[in-house]
């Protein structure tokens, strides 16, 4: 039984997805086409790492403290990178690099989480908890 890892794991592909478009549609002249598509990927990726912090993680702090710490420590970093995109994108300047920054930490960040903490979630959770897990993602508002 591996649902958690699966559905974040589709998460991850989908939000993969929105920033390659983001990656395509970051050439000059279509600065408005950019600023709706960081939006909706901002919101989408904030939204999966709020999740995760308010219903994984929560599950796994007693028994997996040091994993606990190293998703809320990587969830930092990449708020930081966030948010320098978001200032970037506002004032019409997404730059390319940034965005592959983005994009690597982000691929790291879920290879890490799908080999480690939703592997944990599923193997060492009770059913009740990974149940809440499963509807507080169900639940939650999507782009
Ligand atoms: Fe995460
Ligand atoms: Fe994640």
């Amino acid at each position: 039984m591996e649902e958690i890892r699966s559905r974040f794991r589709d998460d991850h592909a989908r939000l993969g997805a929105l920033l390659e478009q983001l990656g395509s549609a970051a050439t000059p002249g279509d600065e408005l086409g950019l600023l709706a598509l960081w939006s909706v990927f901002e919101r989408s990726v904030r939204a999966h790492i709020q999740l995760e912090e308010r219903a994984v993680l929560p599950a796994l702090d007693a028994s997996h403290p040091a994993e606990c710490r190293q998703a809320r420590y990587e969830h930092d970093r990449l708020r930081d990178l966030i948010s320098d995109l978001a200032a970037l994108a506002k004032s019409g300047g997404m730059l390319r690099q940034a965005l592959d920054q983005l994009e690597t930490a982000l691929e790291m960040h879920a290879k890490w989480e799908e080999a480690t903490l939703y592997a944990l979630a599923d193997a060492r959770l009770g059913a009740a908890a990974r149940q809440r897990i499963l509807e507080a993602l169900g639940s939650r508002a999507r782009d």
